[in-house]
């Protein structure tokens, strides 16, 4: 027997009331999104049990009904988590397939879960929990790759190594120093998450369609249950922007290009021409040709993933761009890219904990390289500066001069004579030997943000402080 309530036959079970027809199979399948949105399942649930019981409260569904809502809803949450549940392309998404196995659980009371509610607001709750718990994730992710940078900061805080400016030898730097430029960069990644979270932290839930609702809903409840500071305050904002996901895609890409610089170093250091590091077994590949190869993948992959984070970014933006007030499916598009950049991110971020980890700086090469290409110049003109009362820039010149010499003789700085020297500048005394060595010129450089052992080892006891 059916009733007016049923769709004809082959006509969706949720909007098909109107439908003479089902769709044709080309439309259900560009229609569809339960393909990757059954990743909000979850999230679906736990909406969808807070709106039941902020009805039941508001007298707008009855007691009884709500309990067998929230029950039913915990049912399909685990015949979904323990991979027993059909998923059908035919209802669509993830909201319309919960839906429809709740009524099959529960009967007529699960159709009224969806009094003073759409599925635009119910889409844009479930995928702003999503993206919230994403960006504690990213923190969590971040703050181990921290750890890691500031234990090889603190091992190696007084380790020498050429800084490159062009990546060219420019002045000596310490490797612990190195390190903690990239804990810096990872801070700020980590804040720009924590910020994302606390702007997409209200709730859209209640907003329905667009236009709000005509029940007398509490949205304070829900959105208090479901852990955000408030609901949204303009209805046809809630379901029609998606500006969190687009700050959480974008604090990803800056991650990610952090992580891809990093890459870049480690797959030179490992280099034979570098030797500045060696990569651990467990994060190396081998040549299925060459018997002596050990190659850097995870960095590289690593170097190369952030072109599909920054990539989803852009078809977001991209997507968003243009859209006339409230919803449109195009936002259904919104999600695969989204999964996708935090799916890539996390896993990056986990590669490369490893990798940190278990690197191992090579001092002596590190030490030898720091000392080549004339890298203490800077110190010798500053002494200049010092030691004569030069001004810089003629200090600058004088330094050209000698670095010009040096050069010509095929001798570093420090084994010039002092005789030469004189001979460019008469003023110099053997003094200027005490600045030319690679650990002085590092030891100098005392200044804030200097890269002076005990500047770094301060930054160490400071990082350490804060990431517990
Ligand atoms: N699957 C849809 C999405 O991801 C859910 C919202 C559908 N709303 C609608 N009015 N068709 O955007």
């Amino acid at each position: 027997m059916t009733n007016s309530n049923d769709a004809p036959k082959g006509a969706n079970q949720m909007w098909g009331g109107r439908f003479a027809a089902g769709p044709d199979a080309i439309m259900e399948a560009i229609n569809a999104s339960i393909s990757f949105d059954q990743r909000l399942a979850r999230q679906d649930i736990e909406g969808s049990r807070a709106h039941a019981a902020m009805l039941a409260q508001q007298g707008i569904i009855s007691i009884t009904d709500a309990e067998a809502i929230r029950e039913g809803l915990l049912t399909v949450l685990s015949e979904i988590e323990a991979g027993d549940f059909a998923f059908s392309t035919a209802l669509e998404d993830i909201h319309m397939n919960v839906e429809a196995r709740l009524t099959s659980l529960i009967g007529e009371p699960a159709g009224r879960l969806h009094t003073a509610r759409s599925r635009n607001d119910q889409v844009a709750l479930d995928f702003r929990l999503w993206v919230r718990e994403q960006c504690d994730a990213a923190v969590e992710g971040i703050e181990a790759l921290m750890k890691a940078l500031v234990a090889q900061a603190e091992a190696g805080a007084d380790w020498v190594m050429p800084g490159f400016t062009h990546l060219q030898v420019a002045q000596p730097v310490t490797w612990g120093h190195h390190m903690l430029a990239y804990v810096e960069m990872l801070a700020r990644d980590a804040a720009r998450f924590r910020d994302a979270r606390i702007r997409m932290n209200t709730s859209p839930l209640g907003a329905a369609a667009l236009a709000g609702t005509s029940f007398p809903i509490d949205r304070e409840m829900t959105a208090r249950a479901l852990g955000f500071d408030c609901p949204a305050a303009n209805s046809l904002d809630a379901v029609s922007d998606r500006d969190f996901a687009l700050e959480f895609l974008s604090a990803s890409a800056i991650c990610a290009t952090h992580l891809s610089r990093l890459s870049e170093e480690l797959v030179v250091w490992s280099s034979a021409q570098f030797r500045f590091v060696a990569m651990s077994d467990r994060f190396s590949t081998g040549s299925s040709i060459m018997p002596q190869k050990k190659n850097p993948d995870a960095a590289e992959l690593i170097r190369a993933k952030v072109a599909r984070i920054t990539g989803a970014m852009v078809a977001l933006f991209t997507v968003m761009k243009g859209l006339p007030l409230t919803y449109s499916k195009d936002m259904q598009e919104d999600k695969e890219q989204v999964f996708d950049a935090a799916d890539t991110l996390m896993l990056s971020l986990a590669a490369m904990t490893g990798m940190v980890s278990d690197m191992s700086a090579n001092r002596e090469v590190l030490s030898q390289a720091a000392g080549q290409a004339f890298s203490t110049a800077t110190d010798l003109a500053d002494w200049l500066v010092r030691a004569l009362g030069l001004p810089f820039r003629k200090a600058h010149h004088i330094t050209g001069a000698l670095v010009a010499l040096a050069e010509a003789q095929g001798v570093d700085l420090a084994d010039l004579s002092l005789a030469h020297m004189q001979g460019v500048h008469g003023g110099i005394t053997d003094d200027v030997y005490t600045v030319l060595g690679v650990d002085n010129s590092v030891a100098s450089r005392t200044s804030y943000g200097g890269t002076a052992p005990e500047n770094v080892r301060a930054q160490v006891v400071r990082w350490k402080e804060h990431l517990g």
